[in-house]
């Protein structure tokens, strides 16, 4: 049975469009915890767009599971890994202007740059996984300069439009996850998958962990969206 990571970082940018405090993603960990969740995700970005730093120290003393801190390999970022120690680091590729990360890292041509980081962050105990597109290179390099994990980028398989190109995409996943596996590294996947596209997944077993957020944080906004209006009716009739 594979775990899951929930990725909490649209409920920091439900809070940042305001500037408020609310909603506040410690909170919302809480609740991904208490729901039964295997560990909670965030993504450190350069820019803060959603996740602050303030979020990060307080995930790391209150979490009852697994801390993952999802961020680019920059000098600014690692040395606020180095001083936070979150369980694990999944080294995502980042640019400014991208919604959300759109590929996954060339770990094959960064190999050297990329080892000096996983070396630094092996050193404070912290488990490194790599972000990468289903590629075989791609794994092979990870292996080589010593992540524990890949993450593999689903993008591709889900924005697959057709059925041929979907079939082919989660073949590659499954080549990926296979190959990783073999040469003793753990294999986590995710990006852009929901309660559909999530089960054709289901049966490729060296999947260990899904991350997962949009969706869920989607869900959660519909699901819970009567009762949030129930709440405040509520309110006005007894006025
Ligand atoms: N895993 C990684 C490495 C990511 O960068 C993201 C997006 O922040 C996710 C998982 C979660 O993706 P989504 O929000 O599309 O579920």
């Amino acid at each position: 049975m594979a775990r899951l990571g929930v990725n909490i970082d649209h409920i920091a940018t439900l809070r940042q469009a305001r500037g408020g405090a609310e909603p506040d993603p410690i909170a919302a960990a809480v609740l991904v915890e208490l729901a039964g969740a295997d560990g909670i995700v965030v993504h450190l970005r350069e820019d803060r767009r959603h996740i602050k730093d303030r979020d990060l120290h307080l995930l790391r003393e209150m979490l009852q599971t697994k801390l993952d801190l999802e961020m680019a390999p920059v000098e600014e970022i690692v040395k606020i890994a180095l001083d936070v120690k979150p369980h694990m680091v999944t080294l995502v590729p980042e640019r400014r202007e991208e919604l959300t990360t759109e590929g996954g890292l060339d770990v094959a041509g960064n190999r050297e740059a990329l080892r000096g980081t996983i070396n630094l962050l092996h050193d404070a105990g912290i488990a490194v996984s790599l972000f990468i597109d289903s590629d075989l290179d791609q794994v092979k390099a990870s292996h080589r300069i010593g992540a524990d994990y890949i993450e593999i980028h689903t993008g591709r398989y889900v924005n697959a439009k057709l059925l041929k190109e979907q079939d082919a995409e989660l073949e590659a996943i499954q080549q990926t996850a296979k190959m990783a596996y073999k040469v003793g590294m753990g294999v986590n996947a995710g990006h852009g998958l929901n309660y559909r596209n999530i089960k054709r997944l289901l049966p490729i077993h060296e999947i260990v962990e899904y991350n997962i957020g949009h969706s869920i944080i989607s869900r959660a906004v519909m699901v819970g969206l009567q009762q949030a209006v129930r709440e405040m009716k509520d309110l006005l009739n007894k006025g």
